[in-house]
C-alpha cells in the first residue's frame, strides 16, 4: 500500500568534531503512522531528534515536508509545521501546574502581553480528559507537576507534544526510567495520539514497549541506518535477533533481507 510520506528526512549528515553521528540517514513519516526508532547507545537517535527540533544544523541533506524543502528547521519552523518534540533530557517544571507545563514556552497572552490563564487552563483540562487523564490527581491543571508519578508526567509532556495543532510527536525515550505501569501509561498515550490521526516517532531501547504500538521500524547503528521493516512482517522475537545481530555485526542479518525495505527494491517501491 503506497503511503504518503509528508515528513521525510533525507539523507542527513551530521559531524562532531570528527566523529560521523550521523551517516546519509533517510527518515520518513506518513499520517497517521508510528514509526520506531532503534538503536544502541551512541547509534545517533537524539542527533537526528535534534537536527528537527534545531538544536543542530545538518553538515549536508535536507527535510521535505509537506512538500516544502528545508535546509534546516528551527524551533518556529517546527511550531509553524506541527512537530513537537520531547527531548531526551527532560525539560518541564516540576513545581509549576500541569497547566502551565502544557504552555511552557509557548503561553497564550492578549495583545498587551497578559497571560490568557483561564483558556490556557481550559484547553488544558480538554486536553487532559481528551488524553483518557482518569487519575484523580491529574485530572486538574491546578496540580503541580511534583506531585505526579513520573507515567503521568511524562504524560503531560506528550500532552505537550500534542499540543493543539501538531501532527508530528518525536518522542526521545520517553519510558526510560518508568515503572511498567508508568510506561504503559505513556505507550497508551503514543497510541491515543495515532487514533488522533497523529503521526509518531517514537525512540527506545526497549523493543517490548516499542513493538506494540508502533507500525514500522527504523534502526540505526553507529550512526548508519542499517534496516528499516513494517512491524506486520516480522515478529518481536525475529525483530529481536535482528537486533542483536546488528549489534554484532553493523549489518541487517541476511536470513531477514526480504523483510528489510532498505534493501528490497520491490518493497521498497510499493511502499514509497
Ligand atoms: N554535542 C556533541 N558533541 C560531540 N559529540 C556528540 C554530541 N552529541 C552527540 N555526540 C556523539 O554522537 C554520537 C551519537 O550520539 P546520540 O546522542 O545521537 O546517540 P543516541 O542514539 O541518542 O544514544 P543513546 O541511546 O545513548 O541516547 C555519539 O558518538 C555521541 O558521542
Ligand atoms: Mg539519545
Amino acid at each position: 500500500m503506497r503511503t504518503e510520506k509528508f515528513f521525510r528526512a533525507v539523507d542527513l549528515v551530521k559531524t562532531f568534531e570528527g566523529i560521523v553521528a550521523l551517516k546519509h540517514i533517510n527518515i520518513d513519516v506518513a499520517q497517521g503512522e508510528v514509526v520506531g526508532l532503534v538503536g544502541d547507545n551512541g547509534a545517533g537517535k537524539s542527533t537526528f531528534v535534534k537536527l528537527v527540533s534545531g538544536v543542530y544544523r545538518p553538515d549536508s541533506g535536507y527535510f521535505l515536508i509537506n512538500g516544502k524543502k528545508f535546509e534546516r528547521l528551527t524551533i518556529s519552523d517546527c511550531q509553524q509545521l506541527g512537530i513537537t518534540i520531547v527531548h531526551q533530557e527532560s525539560t518541564t517544571a516540576d513545581k509549576q501546574t500541569i497547566w502551565r507545563n502544557v504552555f511552557l514556552g509557548k503561553e497564550l497572552t492578549y495583545p498587551l502581553g497578559f497571560l490568557k490563564i483561564n483558556e490556557m487552563k481550559r484547553r488544558t483540562a480538554e486536553l487532559l480528559e481528551g488524553l483518557g487523564f482518569v487519575a484523580e490527581r491529574a485530572t486538574s491543571p491546578d496540580n503541580v507537576l511534583r506531585n505526579l508519578s513520573g507515567g503521568f508526567r511524562q504524560g503531560i509532556q506528550l500532552a505537550r507534544a500534542l499540543d493543539f495543532t501538531a501532527n508530528l510527536a518525536i518522542l526521545d525515550e520517553p519510558t526510560v526510567g518508568l515503572s511498567l505501569a508508568e510506561s504503559q501509561i505513556v505507550l497508551d498515550f503514543v497510541s491515543k495520539i495515532k487514533e488522533k490521526g497523529k503521526s509518531v516517532i517514537l525512540i527506545s531501547h526497549n523493543i517490548y514497549h516499542l513493538y506494540p504500538v508502533a507500525d514500522r521500524f527504523v534502526i540505526l547503528d553507529r550512526g548508519s541506518k542499517v534496516g528499516e521493516f513494517l512491524k506486520k512482517d516480522m515478529t518481536i522475537d525475529d525483530m529481536s535477533r535482528v537486533l542483536v545481530s546488528i549489534a554484532r555485526t553493523g549489518h541487517f542479518p541476511k536470513e531477514f533481507e526480504d523483510k528489510n525495505i532498505d534493501s528490497n527494491p520491490i518493497v521498497r517501491s510499493t511502499y514509497d
